[in-house]
């Protein structure tokens, strides 16, 4: 299984807008700006900073405009926003926003529930984005949510999310992210759709989204890379979850993937160290427990102090 993997992998960070989106209270604007600014000096390939949606839907994200025009946008990070409709995109062309995400769902109930639309209205803003974005060079990411199963439908079949990437590809769009929002992905099943996407479309940029919500965030990452996906999603902490997606709990852990796949001799270029210092301030930013292990654990190769208790019994030549 891990004889042919991909040797550099891409982290993207979104914990800024998956992570806040859903939390209990707002995160102020200078505290979103500082650590967006903390996180793109460590050497992240995307950092997903925030959402131009509804603030009536995502009441967390309101001052998206505000903390796109304060970030300081001076790393090699591409600053990402997520859009759902000709209205965010025209907030984000407003911005100078280098790449924008769309966000739709494989499955018509959960779109319906997240972007109060059809699949098809979905397309037709995409479509329409594609026309507006025309030759500004924004760069346009497509995401299939709810691509390894939805809370309300279940499983989608494979044929339905190829149709969907096809439909994205004849709007214009530039890249993929397959997105397994409430975390029902299972590791063969990823490595199938990994497999059967990288087939009919080598060429394209592809990134994993995964939840850890059953526990299987890792398992399923290892199943991407034997499929050859070298780009991942993942929150610092473990924080996240679709505010309309019910049971939805955090992404897989930024700090846990890049000490994986570091451990594992694959190259990230994303500083450890840094990643587990700001992931020990976003836990007072957030002012509760985070699921990353990591950062509770310290790196496996990090070793503690002997007991003085054993000391003794060396000193006393009883070993
Ligand atoms: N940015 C800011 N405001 C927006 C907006 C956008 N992209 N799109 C719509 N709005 C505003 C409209 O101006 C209108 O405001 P008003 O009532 O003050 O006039 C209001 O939202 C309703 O607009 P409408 O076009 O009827 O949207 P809707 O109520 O049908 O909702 C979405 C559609 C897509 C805007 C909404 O469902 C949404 O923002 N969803 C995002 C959900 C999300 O982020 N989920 C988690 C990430 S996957
Ligand atoms: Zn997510």
């Amino acid at each position: 299984m891990f004889t042919e993997l991909p040797q550099r992998i891409r982290v993207n960070e979104v914990v800024t807008r998956d992570g806040f989106q859903s939390e209990p209270e707002f995160v102020p604007t200078t505290t979103k700006v500082e650590l967006i600014n903390a996180l793109a000096g460590l050497g992240l390939n995307k950092i997903e900073v925030t959402s131009f949606v509804s603030p009536r839907a995502v009441p967390n994200l309101r001052d998206a405009a505000e903390v796109f025009a304060a970030i300081t946008r001076d790393t090699p990070t591409r600053y990402v926003a997520l859009v759902p409709n000709q209205q965010g995109c025209a907030r984000a062309l407003e911005l100078g926003v280098e790449e924008i995400n769309l966000v739709m769902s494989v499955s018509e109930s959960h779109n319906l529930a997240n972007m109060r639309m059809t699949c098809e209205q979905s397309l037709q803003q995409f479509g329409q984005i594609a026309d507006m974005t025309a030759g500004t060079g924004m760069r346009l990411n497509g995401s299939l949510a709810t691509s390894f199963g939805c809370p309300f439908e279940g499983q989608p079949t494979q044929e339905r999310i190829l149709g969907l990437v096809d439909a994205y590809l004849e709007r214009g769009l530039h890249s993929l992210t397959l997105a397994d929002t409430t975390g029902m992905a299972a590791p063969n099943q990823v490595q199938s759709l990994c497999q059967a996407v990288r087939a009919r479309w080598p060429e394209l940029e592809l990134t994993l989204h995964f939840h850890n919500t059953r526990g299987l965030g890792l398992a399923n990452v290892l199943a991407a890379l034997a499929a050859g996906v070298d780009q991942f999603d993942a929150s610092l902490g473990g924080l996240g979850g679709c505010p309309f997606a019910p049971g939805a709990t955090g992404n897989i852990c930024t700090e846990d993937l890049v000490h994986m796949l570091t451990e594992m001799g694959l190259q990230t270029g994303v500083d450890l160290d840094g990643l587990l210092l700001q992931s020990e301030r976003l836990a007072g930013i957030v002012n509760h427990d985070l699921p990353g292990q990591v950062r509770k654990a310290g790196p496996r190769r990090q070793t503690r102090p002997l007991p003085h208790s054993v000391k003794q019994l060396m000193q006393d030549g009883r070993t």
